[in-house]
């Protein structure tokens, strides 16, 4: 089934509404197929969503390592490599990588971040969006490099901030461009196209 198809493994760490949106996509003339997902939780809830629809699932919960990013790494590589991916999307994917193990997947690694990069890189994205006042908002897809959401950007999707907004809406907002950006990049990506997209 994945004869002639890019490989697509998917980092996730919680719902995985992202890895849904990809795995749905991943269908008839797309260049693509996924052939994991894998969670640094066991409970993540996006596992189980992933295995309804077919797709192996694996877990390394990075709790056991206490801190040590490289063996947690090491653990993470068995079933990552295991898997044979062309491409790797993280997709919710809340962990930290060493420069290690980005460098060794440079140019075949995605992520979605919800900002438009390059503001609010790190967390509470959304609070730092309203706290500064902007009118608009968004999310990226970029090619993740050793820096934290940093790296080529792959396309962004913007949608406008409105009176009254918090921190939850203004996300439930951008979680559904997110949902339109992913899959839309990552077709183009495993065709070869890295222009960025606007949408
Ligand atoms: C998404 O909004 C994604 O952009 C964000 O986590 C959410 C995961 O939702 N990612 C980050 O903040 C990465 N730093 P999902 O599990 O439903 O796809």
């Amino acid at each position: 089934m994945t004869q002639g198809h890019k490989r697509v493994a998917i980092l996730i760490s919680g719902g995985g509404s992202n890895m849904m949106t990809l795995a749905h996509s991943m269908t008839g003339d797309h260049p693509a197929r996924p052939v994991l997902v894998l969670a640094n939780d066991p409970s993540a809830k996006g596992l189980a969503r992933a295995a309804d629809l077919g797709i192996p699932t694996a877990a390394v919960d990075h709790r056991a390592y206490k801190g040590d990013r490289a063996a947690f790494e090491a653990a993470l590589l068995q079933p990552l490599l295991a898997a044979r991916p062309d491409v790797i999307c993280l997709a919710g994917f809340m962990r930290i990588l060493t420069g290690s193990f980005t460098q060794r997947f440079a140019g075949r690694m995605l992520n979605i971040h919800p900002s438009l990069l390059p503001k609010y890189p790190g967390l509470h994205t959304h609070q730092r969006a309203l706290d500064a006042g902007d009118t608009q908002a968004g999310c990226t897809v970029h090619e993740v490099i050793a820096d934290l959401d940093a790296g080529p950007i792959l396309g962004q999707a913007t949608v406008p901030v409105l009176a009254g907004d918090t921190a939850d809406t203004l996300a439930a907002r951008v979680l559904i461009q997110e949902h339109r950006l992913y899959p839309a990049v990552l077709r183009r990506f495993a065709a070869g196209d890295r222009q960025p997209i606007t949408l």
